[in-house]
């Protein structure tokens, strides 16, 4: 149980909103783990039409928390991080994401899963896994450069460079681009509500024939990755990097050019 996930029904909507804002809505093993139960539970509820993703209005997530990085890194492919992603990725019905403020490191990778993507303009989406001496995780590295196309996918995934909610709307990354906050989760909110109102096994199955071109592929490539992740985790790179911002300086890298 996490009570920084808070978990909502409202007819056939199904909402997790992260709730750590002290935080940044950083996300820990207990929130992964909170998530992937009620995704795997709601694989099985014929009640459940449609999932959102939430933060507030002022913020997404900052990401995984970097102390929980630091002290009890995932040990392998069942962890919680890869049992919410996993969760994430097989969910047979739509997922709708709405997204303010920053969406760092994995608050950007699993928008790539979700079925729609709304943002607030001036949302920051980033990906500074190389900035953290670590690789890209969860089929990022398929989908981006596919997605992107190779240069603009280097300049997210090697500088790990932020980027806009404007930009991400424009990228293809999320289907739009609000005015602010409240307006994009308004707007999850309704996008979320129309699927109440279309045949089911039609959406079900529709689903899953847009996804499944190439799906063996991507699932080689997010074992690779994840195993790849896991190693780096523990590498003195990723180990400096996240050091260092605990202790709020700059990562220095010199010692093993
Ligand atoms: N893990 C753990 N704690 C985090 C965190 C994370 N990913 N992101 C933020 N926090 C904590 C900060 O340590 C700070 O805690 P404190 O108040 O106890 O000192 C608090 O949340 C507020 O963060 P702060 O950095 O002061 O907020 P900001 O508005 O200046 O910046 C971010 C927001 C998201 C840009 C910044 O916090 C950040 O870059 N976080 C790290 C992102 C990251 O690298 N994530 C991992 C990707 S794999």
């Amino acid at each position: 149980m996490s009570e920084h996930v808070v978990v909502e029904r409202d007819e056939g909507i199904l909402t997790l909103r992260l709730d750590r804002l002290d935080k940044k809505n950083a996300l820990t093993r207990a929130m992964y783990s909170r998530m992937a139960e009620v995704l795997e539970a709601a694989q099985d509820d014929r009640g459940v039409r449609v999932v959102l993703i939430e933060g507030s209005a002022q913020c997404f997530t900052s990401g995984n928390d970097l102390g929980d990085f630091l002290q009890a890194p995932p040990t392998g492919l069942d962890s919680p991080v890869f049992r919410f992603m996993r969760a994430l990725f097989e969910f047979k019905n739509p997922v709708v994401a709405a997204v303010a403020g920053p969406a760092v490191g994995i608050g950007t990778t699993l928008l790539l899963h979700c079925d729609l993507v709304y943002v607030s303009r001036d949302a920051r989406l980033k990906m500074p896994f190389v900035n953290l001496g670590l690789c890209p995780e969860y089929g990022s590295s398929l989908i981006l450069p596919r997605l992107l196309g190779q240069a603009k996918a280097a300049q997210l995934l090697l500088l790990g460079e932020e980027f806009s909610g404007e930009q991400a709307a424009a990228w293809g990354i999320a289907n739009a681009a609000l005015e602010d906050g409240a307006a994009t989760l308004a707007k999850a909110r309704e996008m979320a509500r129309r699927f109440l109102g279309l045949a089911p096994s039609a959406v079900e199955d529709s689903k899953r024939l847009m996804k499944a071109p190439g799906r063996e592929e991507l699932r080689q490539v997010i074992v690779a990755e994840g195993e790849l992740f896991n190693q780096r985790l523990r590498s003195p790179e990723a180990i400096e990097a996240m050091s260092a911002f605990m202790q709020r300086r700059a990562p220095d890298f010199s010692k093993f050019a």
